[in-house]
């Protein structure tokens, strides 16, 4: 029976995927990410961000920040802006972003870091990761006083002409989209890179870990909530992990990214080979229903915590030197 909802399964993603080929049914694949265009996600992701970081030990008044998939809008580096970042990089493959939600989502932010508001909990994002022991406002990192000057109105002017005019010179916003090439951001030049549910779907890990080291002034911080599970592909929340790459590559049919199913134990590993040190690492679980012969040969001997590692939020900080390559 198992087998059978296994097959059934499988030719339902096929299907799906192949219909990424007709280009009237290809539009659904691009229509969002439903995440980041609400204010209130945005807020809440970029103070998770934050208050992790400091709690790492991280400090940094005035960073430069970067993104890497922001998706349905700018507004988590809205949300950094607004707490005292002095420039912000985004970086998609895709431009979901409009104007008017990116406009329509920094209003409410500025309200919302007004307020002070304490950080949108599990009960109302029950999937957002990390979770938080205490979602009150980070007021011990984020004073009155640093606030005002952060909501100060020539400030906001200049943020909000920034955002209808991210080319204007004097931009403190920067999109880059599709960004493909390390050289997009010179080298040396960013505090914090972060991403939220973005890491898993990156084709090419090995050179997004490298071009995030280029990036980095020495001491940076790089800050990833990474979720491993089957975004739905498959019955089992690892079952991803058993399709054949064929397969996968069916499933995936002409999307511009899916998943790249690479498990925890690689970012550990190009962590490692790329030149960071890791400062913070939260690992979520789920129980596995998969035996090891379940899994297709490319994952057959992966490490037994691979298996059951759901999703992880790592901090690191770049090391000096570079290692050698
Ligand atoms: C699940 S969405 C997450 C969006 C947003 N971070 C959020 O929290 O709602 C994944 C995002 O990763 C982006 N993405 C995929 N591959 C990428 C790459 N190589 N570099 C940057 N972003 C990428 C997608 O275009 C999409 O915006």
């Amino acid at each position: 029976m198992k087998a059978l909802i296994h097959s059934w399964q499988t030719r339902k993603q096929i299907l799906s995927g192949l219909s990424s080929y007709v280009p009237l049914l290809r539009r659904r694949f691009n229509k969002g990410t439903r995440g980041s265009d609400s204010a209130r996600y945005c807020y809440s992701v970029w103070l998770r961000h934050l208050l992790l970081a400091a709690e790492s030990g991280w400090t940094c008044s005035q960073p430069v920040v970067a993104e890497l998939g922001p998706g349905d809008s700018i507004g988590i580096g809205l949300a950094a802006m607004l707490s005292g970042a002095k420039e912000y990089y985004a970086m998609d493959i895709i431009d979901y972003a409009t104007l008017q939600k990116n406009i329509a989502i920094f209003e409410e932010l500025i309200e919302l870091f007004r307020k002070r508001a304490d950080i949108p909990d599990e009960k109302e994002f029950p999937l957002v990761k990390p979770t938080l022991a205490d979602y009150s406002f980070p007021a011990r990192y984020l004073s009155r006083m640093e606030l005002e000057s952060c909501l100060a109105k020539d400030r906001l002017d200049k943020i909000r002409h920034s955002i209808i005019d991210p080319k204007w010179p004097g931009s403190l916003i920067h999109i880059i989209i599709p960004w493909h090439d390390p050289q997009v951001i010179p080298p040396g030049s960013v505090d914090l890179i972060f991403s939220q549910a973005v890491l898993e779907h990156v084709s090419n890990l090995e050179l997004a870990y490298r071009a995030m080291h280029r990036w980095l002034l020495p001491g940076g911080l790089i800050s990833h909530q990474i979720d491993f599970k089957c975004h739905s592909k498959a019955s089992e929340w690892n079952g991803h992990w058993t399709y054949s790459d064929l397969t996968w590559r069916l499933i995936r049919g002409k999307q511009e990214y899916l998943l790249n199913r690479e498990p925890y134990s690689t970012h550990l590993r190009l962590l490692r080979q790329e030149g960071f040190q890791m400062v913070c690492d939260r690992i979520q679980r789920h129980a596995s229903n998969l035996r090891r012969e379940q899994l297709a040969p490319r994952f057959r001997n992966m490490p037994s915590d691979d298996l059951t590692i759901s999703g992880a939020f790592i901090q690191a900080t770049k090391c000096s030197p570079i290692p050698a390559r």
